[in-house]
């Protein structure tokens, strides 16, 4: 059950816990209308450092739980993100929670982004994949009263987002979780038709049979090896008076294990991740209607298995893509890059405004960027930056590669118009970004390669839990929501 949300100024009656704000260096909650001294805070081991909570008993039988949001300078939206989460799992049995955690909202932000980031951390903070275990202890949290000084309407509208927001990350979430045993193209398929129905979208499927007589060389060539059929997914979101339209792409891996190019046991453990594009995709698409952006959004997703067999491809098979290129396969453990090919010349047709691809692509980005940061590439400095300033906003960090001419040359190949690996050893990040370039034609297009962020293998942090992080869901909603067609200046001119 999702998790209400509602703006009072008082505290309901029912409620179990009353979350205050603790700014850390202080023993007092922030902002004046809960009147609450705490000096029961004094010689505990509480600093009121960010998402540190401390439970007190009330005289009332009621839970005070003092959360901390960290240094008064640093308050930003993921602090309240963060704080939401703490709250989630400080209250996690009281059915019925108040937090007065807006109270402290600095002068300079925008409160209804404050509550939005909150609800999004509590019902982040409040998830959990169980879906394959057999005894749970679900949070208890069915609503949440957000009390203190008057923000009426503008809170409520920002909790309502918030909450759907959270609803959209906890879907991908528990997509990128499933085992790929059960999240086949096909249960994709059947995710995304449930999606279009229940919110009104337009939907759109490619079988096997369309896919080669299409000309989608590289996704089927990819899905040779599998006994599982492949899937092209289109959901479209297209409100009236747009006027302009966006193409979000995602990768669809349901499990790689490199093919023919097999990776190791090891490598191959958390490649159940390898779906997170095309389900943040997905996941995206599912609250288009609720977050109601002016602008027409199209998501593509391209989904197969990634498996060796005698019917797989082999290194040195040449596929053609879509838009008619040829492609060298020279380690089919790069096979992310020939079924966004596809997907990307298919965006390309219908002359949008905007392409934006979701990819775990290279474990090369991980080498340079981390687990926590995803690399951005495009062809357009003002796309790029749009881009960048939503996954700020949303508390998804990314960082600008370069897509540098210089090395085209990497993705040379001897028998045909390009090879699907760069130099061994050098910039893997650049020449997958360079190689799906060429598919992308004059479109403006920025290529998210989240092959760190998507997936947790390390414990919990704040509202991040181990597992599938739904990482770029929020990006992709604050996007749409916030984009103007950017001017035609390309950001890769002259490198
Ligand atoms: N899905 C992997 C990339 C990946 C690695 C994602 C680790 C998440 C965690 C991708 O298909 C892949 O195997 N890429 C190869 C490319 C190489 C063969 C050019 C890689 O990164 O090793
Ligand atoms: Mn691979
Ligand atoms: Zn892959």
């Amino acid at each position: 059950m999702p998790i209400t949300f509602t703006s009072s100024r008082d505290v309901p009656g029912d409620a179990a816990v009353l979350a205050v704000p603790v700014l850390a260096g202080r023993v007092v909650p922030a902002g004046s209308q809960v009147e609450l001294d705490l000096p029961f805070l004094e010689g505990r081991d509480f600093e009121g450092k960010l998402g540190q909570t401390q439970p007190l008993l009330a005289d009332d039988g009621t839970t005070i739980l003092a959360v901390g949001l960290g240094d008064p300078d640093e308050l930003d939206l993921d602090a309240f993100r963060r704080a939401g989460a703490a709250v989630a799992k400080g209250a996690w049995k009281a059915a019925s929670v108040a937090v007065a955690l807006l109270d402290a909202t600095p002068a300079a932000m925008d409160r209804g982004k404050a509550a939005q980031a909150l609800a999004e951390g509590i019902v982040l903070g409040a998830h959990q994949f169980t879906t394959y275990k057999s005894t749970t202890k679900p949070s208890a949290t069915e609503t949440v009263t957000v009390v203190g000084r008057s923000g009426g309407a503008v809170v409520q509208k920002g909790l309502d987002r918030g909450a759907r927001i959270g609803a959209a990350v906890v879907l991908c979430r528990d997509l990128v979780n499933a085992p790929a045993r059960d999240m086949t193209p096909r249960h994709l398929e059947a995710v995304a038709r449930q999606v279009a129905e229940e919110n009104g979208l337009v939907i759109n499927v490619m079988d096997e049979i369309a896919i080669a007589s299409e000309g989608l060389g590289g996704l089927g060539g990819v899905a040779a090896g599998s006994d599982e059929p492949p899937r092209l997914i289109e959901l479209a979101y297209d409100p009236p008076g747009a006027k302009a339209t966006i193409v979000l792409v995602g990768k669809g891996i349901t499990f790689d294990s490199g093919g023919l190019s097999l990776k190791s046991g090891e490598g191959m453990m958390t490649m159940k991740c390898d779906m997170g594009g095309a389900a943040a995709v997905i996941s995206a698409m599912s609250a288009m209607p609720a977050i109601a952006p002016k602008v027409r959004v199209v998501g593509l997703a391209a989904c197969t298995e990634n498996l060796p067999s005698g019917k797989a491809i082999k290194p040195g098979d040449v596929l053609k893509i879509r838009n008619g290129k040829t492609v060298e396969v020279l380690n089919t453990d790069a096979e992310g890059r020939l079924v966004l090919a596809d997907a990307l010349s298919l965006a390309v047709e219908s002359k949008p405004d905007a392409i934006i691809d979701l990819a775990t692509l290279t474990g090369a980005c991980i080498v340079a960027l981390g687990r926590e940061i995803a690399g951005l590439m495009g062809n357009d400095a003002d796309l790029i930056a749009q881009v960048s300033a939503a996954s700020e906003r949303a508390g998804e960090p990314t960082w600008e590669l370069p897509l540098p001419k210089r090395y085209r040359k990497h993705i040379d190949s001897d028998v045909a118009d390009i090879k699907n690996i760069g130099a061994a050893g050098a910039a893997g990040t650049l020449s997958a970004g360079l190689f799906l370039q060429e598919f992308v034609g004059d479109r403006p297009w920025v290529h998210l390669d989240i092959a760190g962020p998507a997936f947790r293998s390390d414990g919990e942090d704040g509202y991040l839990a181990k597992g599938g992080t739904g990482f770029g869901v929020r990006t992709l909603l604050e996007l749409v929501g916030s984009y103007r067609k950017p001017g035609r200046t390309s950001a890769a001119a002259g490198r």
